[in-house]
């Protein structure tokens, strides 16, 4: 299925009023997963309130020993301090790299801003070299929009 395609599909998910925030984003990491085939792993991280620290959300894929991640520590603690995109080509060139499973060869994190504030990110890890573009980056960018309302106030 295409980015455009999925859109429509994120929408209807997250304007379910019936489901529970978690639950929702739990039926995005599926739709995710499920449609996008080089997306083997893809889960939400958020900070653990005040703490520099990121819990592991709702996720599709391996289960990771991974659940708390300290600021800094890997891609994923590594974006909660730049607030930028990370985009993972080969995850056996990266020092700072905390690997959940052997067969993850690149990953994509991308920053979850509520009212300009990076809450947390959305993972993704892909069994497939390079896997990730530009075009990635802009639909992760938008499902994140999407997915911050779900956290205004
Ligand atoms: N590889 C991530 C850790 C999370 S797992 O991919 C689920 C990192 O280096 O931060």
């Amino acid at each position: 299925m295409t980015f455009e395609e999925l859109k429509p599909k994120l929408n209807d998910i997250l304007t379910n009023t019936s489901t529970l925030r978690d639950e929702k984003l739990q039926k995005v990491c599926h739709l995710l997963s499920d449609n996008i085939d080089y997306y083997d792993w893809v889960g939400f991280y958020f900070r653990n309130g005040d703490k520099e620290e990121l819990i592991l959300g709702p996720y599709v894929g391996e289960p990771t020993d991974h659940t708390v991640i300290p600021f800094g520590k890997g891609i994923c603690g590594q974006v909660a301090v730049s607030n930028q995109n990370f985009v993972v080509a080969d995850v056996t060139a990266q020092d700072n790299y905390i690997a959940c499973s052997m067969t993850v060869k690149s990953e994509i994190v991308v920053p979850l801003f509520v009212d300009g504030e990076n809450i947390g990110q959305i993972d993704i890890d892909s069994e497939v070299l390079d896997a990730f573009s530009e075009s990635d980056e802009r639909f992760l960018e938008f499902v994140n929009k999407e997915v911050s309302r779900l956290f205004q106030s």
